[in-house]
């Protein structure tokens, strides 16, 4: 497992912003915290395949119960990124499993690097 960040990084409820990978195209990742769980997805929207956010770590609804993407509205749980509102039904974020092990966010750099691969066949 690798670490992404500290648990206390990410408001509550609140979302975080992260990138994994070397060069000029690092994978654009977010994670989602609802008190002490934690939720990882591909900051790319399966809308239109645009980054969710417009704005530093701004990822969610204003009441803080969505995820929701800036470029056209589309509105998805926060607990299985699946799409419940906007252009996109039907449809889910691109998942990362996350793990919180005493107060720190992690993922396997495995799966991190078949999402990279995924994007990087995307281009
Ligand atoms: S790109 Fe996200 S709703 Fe269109």
């Amino acid at each position: 497992m690798v670490r992404l960040c500290a648990l206390e990084d990410i408001a509550d409820p609140g979302a975080l912003e992260l990138s994994w990978g070397e060069g000029d195209w690092p994978l654009s990742l977010f994670v989602v915290r609802r008190g002490s769980e934690v939720y990882g997805y591909v900051n790319r929207c399966p809308h239109a395949g645009h980054e969710l956010n417009l704005r530093p770590n701004d990822f969610l609804t204003r009441e803080g119960d969505l995820i929701m993407c800036r470029s056209h509205g589309a509105q998805f749980r926060i607990d299985d990124g699946f799409c419940v509102a906007g252009p996109c039904p039907e449809t889910s974020l691109d998942t990362l499993e996350i793990d919180v092990i005493d107060g720190v966010v992690c993922a396997d750099p495995k799966e991190l690097d078949r999402l990279v691969a995924a994007a990087q066949s995307r281009r």
